[in-house]
């Protein structure tokens, strides 16, 4: 068992391979939080806890006179407001005496085979066999709210994932302001918050700055995680690279408004909660009613950041996407998107299809503009019924003839959304979120549906299942191209509209679940303008997420790099486009296109028969290529090899296969120069007693020597040119 209890010093242990995480029932009931970090056994790590009289810092009722007992300095697993911590905390609520005090202390504990789930939303899954839970139920004596604190231990990924179910055992509503996922409380030690934010276009740019005195915040309060900050963070030592030096990564299995906050305490604690925003957020908690947080998934490495990044790829991969295509190798894909817009019709969709298909391409996506009056952006978002004048007879002919080509056929859906011009809103306007008497925001001219209504949810679900049930479509494209403002729902009184938030989300949710339990065969591909709810919630649902609007070469370095310290390459939908970039005006090689794409799911967003003979050729080898590595690419180790914020001359990554009997290190000569010095790139992930085989050269070198020595990048010129070293195992 991963979850130890030992009575006598009422200790929780939980382990992992390479961890441990430790908290404790003190003798006031507080559960207090004593280690989290490299393995220590089951230690009774309290000895750590310094107590000391701290200035206007208060004592609990019960220490009398103990002046060196405060709330507001010692480490704790699950903070709460009004009772004597003046930091963050994790709980805050309005209670029916109008007071907001919360006095959480220990009741009881449950230890489980297995892993918790959470109803209604979206959580890592397994067995008895991938995790063990503990569940500590902590009390307010006086009001009655529980909180019941769920640790699931995933031994051998080093993974802990924590979630919180409250319940008001109050004969009087509660109203919960404020209810985070998890708190980690650091006694020592100097901490970075590495984090991830960006805008449309330019999503997840890493950031890496000291953790100062206050507060930091990352979050999102546009209903939706956001291309802005990522739900996802690390906290790491000023001295952690790569390959060295203790890490802690926190991601949010959730994609609507969140805050990851960080603080630095008068004794230099730091304290990290992650979960839902309280802005936009209070929820009316009836007597005997539960309310559910979404899961926080945690991880330690102590051997840099590379580790931390591995142990979440490996869960999200294992235990949190699903479905056919969780491990089955995605089709190439070519999107009609950047070749034509709205400006397309049957015989140009089947032009597009057949060039591709000549070249190797594997499925062909039809995306926005082929339902309703949509002919740009302003109109038809909601009508979800084939426009017939661009593809006459619906989508059954197409679908037959693109499938006749070899290529199997996906579909792009915006269901979310609503344009003012459109069947469906001159219906049900009351469907469209807006606040009564108000003009709500437009944002690329539309509305948003509200997902928490029912009547919303049948209708698109009965749309999109008569859609998806007349042709043979095995693709879908979910998107969502604004965020919610003017939050109101026209079905919940006024005491729940603060709910409004989170119960879209869990409409969202519930839509997706049925309709993928419906279509489990279809392979379900999230988007949001790009990489706009690119997080681990959406990962249940869909195995990949297109990560950006951006497809420029140079671009997509940074943003997948970025998007790389939490999620694997398997969720990354990536694509190559033509050249001038659409979004950049950028001329970048067709060569580079193609390995930045490589690093992803793979596919290409332009006509194919606009290239030369020459770029045919080359893309046939590109989907050649792709096809080969694509267990090395998606179910390989990866490691970034440089950091493109610090080198802007070149960047490379490197995939090792499990049995580190193959590698791929790719590169990108980002800038050229003349004359310029050795480009030198470290080789990881190696086996150092076997022998690799270089670009099957006959250059053969053991992987000690390898990643001893690193490699040199053959001298290019040109911008943009890439680099690849293919390593096999020679016996
Ligand atoms: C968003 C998506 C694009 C494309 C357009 C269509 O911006 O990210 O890939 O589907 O919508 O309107």
């Amino acid at each position: 068992m991963a979850i130890h209890y030992n009575r006598e010093n009422k200790t929780f242990t939980l382990s992992t391979k390479n961890t441990s995480y430790q908290m404790k029932v003190d003798t006031y009931g507080v559960l207090i939080h004593t280690y989290y970090g490299e393995s220590v056994g089951d230690a009774d790590m309290s000895y750590l806890i310094d107590l000391r009289d701290s200035g206007f810092s208060g004592n609990i009722y019960e220490a009398g006179n103990k002046r060196d007992y405060s709330l507001d300095t010692l480490p704790q697993e699950y903070s709460s407001s009004g009772v004597g911590d003046y930091r963050i905390t994790s709980v805050s609520v309005r209670n029916p005496d109008g007071s907001d005090a919360v006095d959480l202390r220990y009741d009881s504990f449950e230890i489980v085979p297995g892993k918790y789930d959470i109803p209604g939303l979206p959580a890592l899954y397994g067995g008895p066999e991938d995790a063990d839970t503990l569940k500590i139920t902590m009390k307010d004596r006086v009001t009655r709210l529980c909180a019941v604190l769920y640790y699931s231990v995933w031994e051998k990924q080093d993974i802990i994932t924590r979630s919180v179910r409250f319940y008001n055992g109050n004969e009087k509503p509660v109203i919960l302001k404020k209810a985070v996922s998890m708190n980690l409380d650091l006694m020592h030690g100097q901490w970075e918050l590495m984090h991830f934010h960006g805008r449309h276009c330019m999503e997840r740019q890493m950031e890496r700055i000291p953790v100062m005195s206050g507060k930091m915040e990352v979050r999102s309060t546009r209903a939706s995680s956001s291309h802005h900050h990522n739900p996802f963070a690390i906290l790491c030592a000023p001295e952690t690279t790569e390959m060295a030096g203790p890490c802690y990564g926190v991601g949010l299995v959730y994609s609507g408004n969140y805050s990851i906050q960080v603080e630095k305490d008068q004794m230099n604690q730091v304290r990290l909660t992650a979960g839902i925003a309280k802005e936009l957020f209070a929820w009316q908690l009836d007597p005997g009613a539960e309310f559910c947080t979404p899961e926080a998934v945690m991880t330690f490495s102590g051997e840099g950041l590379g580790r931390l990044s591995s142990n979440f790829h490996h869960i999200v991969r294992e235990h949190l996407c699903r479905g056919k295509y969780k491990h089955e190798r995605r089709p190439v894909l070519i999107n009609n998107w950047e070749a034509t817009y709205f400006d397309f019709n049957s015989e140009k969709i089947l032009e597009i299809a057949k060039g591709a298909a000549d070249l190797g391409v594997e499925m062909l996506v039809l995306d926005d503009g082929w339902f309703g009056k949509r002919d740009d952006d302003t109109s038809g978002l909601g009508d979800w019924f084939v426009n017939e004048k661009k593809l006459p007879g619906g989508l059954a002919p197409l679908v037959e003839q693109v499938n006749a080509l070899g290529l199997k056929f996906g579909l792009w859906f915006e269901p979310e959304a609503v344009s003012e011009d459109s069947d469906l809103y001159r219906a049900h306007p009351d469907w469209a979120i807006h606040i009564p008497e108000r003009r709500p925001n437009r944002s690329r001219y539309q509305l948003i549906l509200d997902m928490s209504r029912q009547d919303v949810r049948d209708y698109l679900y009965e749309r999109i299942c008569a859609i998806l049930d007349s042709a043979n479509i095995e693709y879908v494209k979910w998107d969502m191209n604004r965020n919610i403002s003017d939050v109101y729902s026209t079905n919940l009184p006024k005491e729940r509209q603060g709910e409004v938030c989170h119960r879209y989300m869990l409409g969202l949710y519930e839509l997706l679940e049925k309709l993928e339990t419906r279509y489990p065969d279809v392979l379900w591909e999230g988007c949001s303008g790009g990489g706009g709810r690119f997080d681990l919630g959406m990962m249940y649902y869909y195995p990949q997420i297109w990560c950006s609007d951006d497809t420029d070469a140079l671009e997509r370095i940074r943003i997948q790099y970025g998007t790389s310290f939490g999620y694997p390459i398997s969720t990354v939908g990536s694509h190559v486009s033509a050249v001038p970039n659409h979004q950049t005006g950028r001329i970048t090689p067709l060569s580079a296109r193609g390995i930045v794409a490589m690093a992803g799911s793979f596919g290409y967003e332009l006509d194919l028969n606009l290239l030369s003979e020459e770029e045919k050729e080359e893309v046939k080898e590109q989907i050649r290529s792709f096809k080969k590595y694509y267990n090395l690419t998606h179910e390989g180790e990866y490691y970034r090899l440089t950091n493109p914020w610090e080198n802007q001359l070149y960047a490379a990554w490197e995939f090792v296969s499990q049995d580190q009997t193959e590698a791929l290190i790719c590169g990108v000569q980002m800038l050229a120069q003349p004359n310029s010095p050795s480009q030198h790139i470290p080789v990881r992930g190696l086996d150092p007693q076997k022998q690799y085989e270089i670009n099957g050269n006959g250059q053969i070198l053991s992987g000690r020597a390898l990643m001893g020595g690193g490699l040199n990048f053959p001298r290019q010129e040109g911008d943009c040119m890439p680099v690849e070293f293919y390593l096999k195992e020679k016996k």
